[in-house]
C-alpha cells in the first residue's frame, strides 16, 4: 500500500489517443471541456495527423505524451494524473501479429498488464475501460454456417437474429486474438482479484472519420479509399463474410457511458457492435459505394486469411439492459459520412487516397 501514489485528477487518459477511435474519443471529451492526456507512440502510419489536429483544435486541453505503453515510467506518470482511463493503444492487425507475434504480445498483453499495475498503484484507482475484440471468440466453434446465397448466416435462427452473446465460449484465434484475449482476461481479473473498477468492450468492426484504414485493419475505410483512388479492392475469401459495423460516434457514446456507470459494470465484458440491424457483407458495402462515391468498383479475390470469421454479429443486449445504449447511426448513414470525410477537400486530416497494395 505504501507504494501507492496519491494521484492528482489532471484529466482523462486515452492510451492510443492519436489513433482512429482514440482521436474521436479525445475530440468528444475535449469538446465537453475535459482535459485529455494522450499516451501514444505514433507507431500507426498517419496518426500523427490526428494528434496535430486535436492539438490545433483543442489547444491546452490536449496533454500529449509520445510514449510506449510498455514504458512503465511513462505509463505510471500518465496514470498518476488520470481521473479515468480508456485503454486503446495496441498492435491492431491480425496480419501483423502473424509476422511478429512477440511484438504483438509485448504491446497488447504485457502493455496492458503494465497499465493495470499503474492503475493498481493508485490509492483510489480510476475507472478503466479496455477495448478488446470479437476475435476472442475465434471462428465461433460449435456454430454451423450456411449461406442465403449472398451472405454467410448461422444455421441457428436465434443466433442469427440476436447476434453473439457474451456467453459464447472464448476461443482465442491468431496471435492478435491471443494477445488481446490475454489482456481482456487480465482486465477482468484485476477487477475480481484487486477490486479495480475495470470493464471490457469486445468490439466488432468500427468505422468512421480519422480512420487510416489499410488492407491489414480498418477494412471499411480501406475499401472506400481504394474505390476513390480508382484502384481494385481485393476480397480475401468470397466476400460473403458478414460483420455488424458500428459508426465511431456510437462507440464513443458507449465508452463514455461505461466510465460513468463503472460502479455497476465493473468486472464485466460487453459485446459492442452495430448489432443485427447493421450487419453487412463485404459485397453489401462495395455495392453501396458507386452511389456514395460516384466511382466504379473493381473486385479481385484471394485466399481466406487465417482467423477470418465467416459471420460475426454482436448481441449488444447486455450493455443495452444496463445502460439503455443502442447504435443510432445506420450503416447507410455512416458510410455516407465516412465517404464525405474522405472526399472533403477542406478536411484538415486526410489519408492519402493512393494506398499500397
Ligand atoms: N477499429 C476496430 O474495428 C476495432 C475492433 C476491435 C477492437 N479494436 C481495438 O480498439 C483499439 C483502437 O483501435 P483503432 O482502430 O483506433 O486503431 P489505431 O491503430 O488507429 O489506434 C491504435 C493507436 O495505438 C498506438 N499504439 C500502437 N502501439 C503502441 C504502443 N506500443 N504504445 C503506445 N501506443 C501505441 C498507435 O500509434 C495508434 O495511434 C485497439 O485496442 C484495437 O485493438 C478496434
Amino acid at each position: 500500500m505504501s507504494a501507492r501514489t496519491a494521484g492528482a485528477t489532471g484529466g482523462v487518459l486515452v492510451t492510443g489517443g492519436a489513433g482512429f477511435i482514440g482521436c474521436n474519443l479525445a475530440h468528444r471529451l475535449a469538446s465537453e471541456g475535459r482535459r485529455v492526456i494522450i499516451l501514444d507512440n505514433l507507431s500507426r502510419a498517419g496518426v500523427e495527423q490526428n494528434l496535430a489536429w486535436l492539438q490545433a483544435t483543442h489547444g491546452d486541453r490536449i496533454d500529449a505524451r509520445v510514449a510506449d505503453i510498455r514504458d512503465a515510467h511513462a505509463v505510471r506518470d500518465a496514470v498518476s494524473r488520470a481521473e479515468a482511463v480508456y485503454h486503446l493503444a495496441a498492435q491492431v492487425a491480425v496480419t501483423t501479429s502473424l509476422v511478429d507475434p512477440v511484438h504483438d504480445f509485448t504491446v497488447n498483453a504485457a502493455g496492458t498488464l503494465n497499465l493495470l499495475e499503474a492503475v493498481r498503484a493508485r490509492r483510489t484507482p480510476p475507472p478503466l475501460v479496455f477495448t478488446s475484440t470479437n476475435k476472442v471468440y475465434g471462428k465461433l466453434p460449435g456454430v454451423g454456417f450456411t449461406t442465403d446465397g449472398e451472405r454467410y448466416v448461422p444455421r441457428d435462427a436465434l443466433l442469427a437474429g440476436r447476434g453473439v452473446p457474451e456467453a459464447q465460449p472464448l476461443d482465442f484465434a491468431s496471435p492478435y486474438g491471443c494477445s488481446k484475449g490475454a489482456a481482456d482476461q487480465y482486465v477482468l481479473d484485476y477487477a475480481r482479484t484487486y477490486g479495480l473498477p475495470c470493464a471490457v468492450f469486445r468490439m466488432s468492426c468500427i468505422y468512421g472519420p480519422h480512420q487510416f484504414g489499410t488492407e491489414d485493419q480498418g477494412w471499411v475505410a480501406h475499401f472506400i479509399r481504394r474505390v476513390l483512388a480508382g484502384e481494385p479492392v481485393t476480397l480475401y475469401g468470397d466476400g460473403r463474410q458478414v460483420r455488424d459495423v458500428l459508426f465511431v460516434d456510437d462507440l464513443v457514446e458507449a465508452l463514455r457511458l461505461a466510465v460513468d456507470r463503472i460502479g455497476s459494470l465493473k468486472g464485466e465484458a460487453f459485446n459492442i457492435g452495430g448489432g443485427p440491424g447493421n450487419a453487412v457483407s463485404l459485397h453489401d458495402v462495395l455495392e453501396r459505394l458507386p452511389a456514395l462515391t460516384g466511382c466504379a468498383v473493381e473486385r479481385r479475390y484471394d485466399e481466406w486469411r487465417p482467423g477470418d470469421q465467416p459471420w460475426y454479429v454482436s448481441d449488444t443486449g447486455r450493455f443495452f439492459e444496463r445502460t439503455g445504449w443502442r447504435p443510432r447511426v445506420s450503416a447507410e448513414e455512416g458510410l455516407g459520412r465516412l465517404c464525405r470525410w474522405l472526399t472533403d477537400a477542406a478536411a484538415p486530416v486526410k489519408p492519402s487516397l493512393r494506398v499500397a497494395s
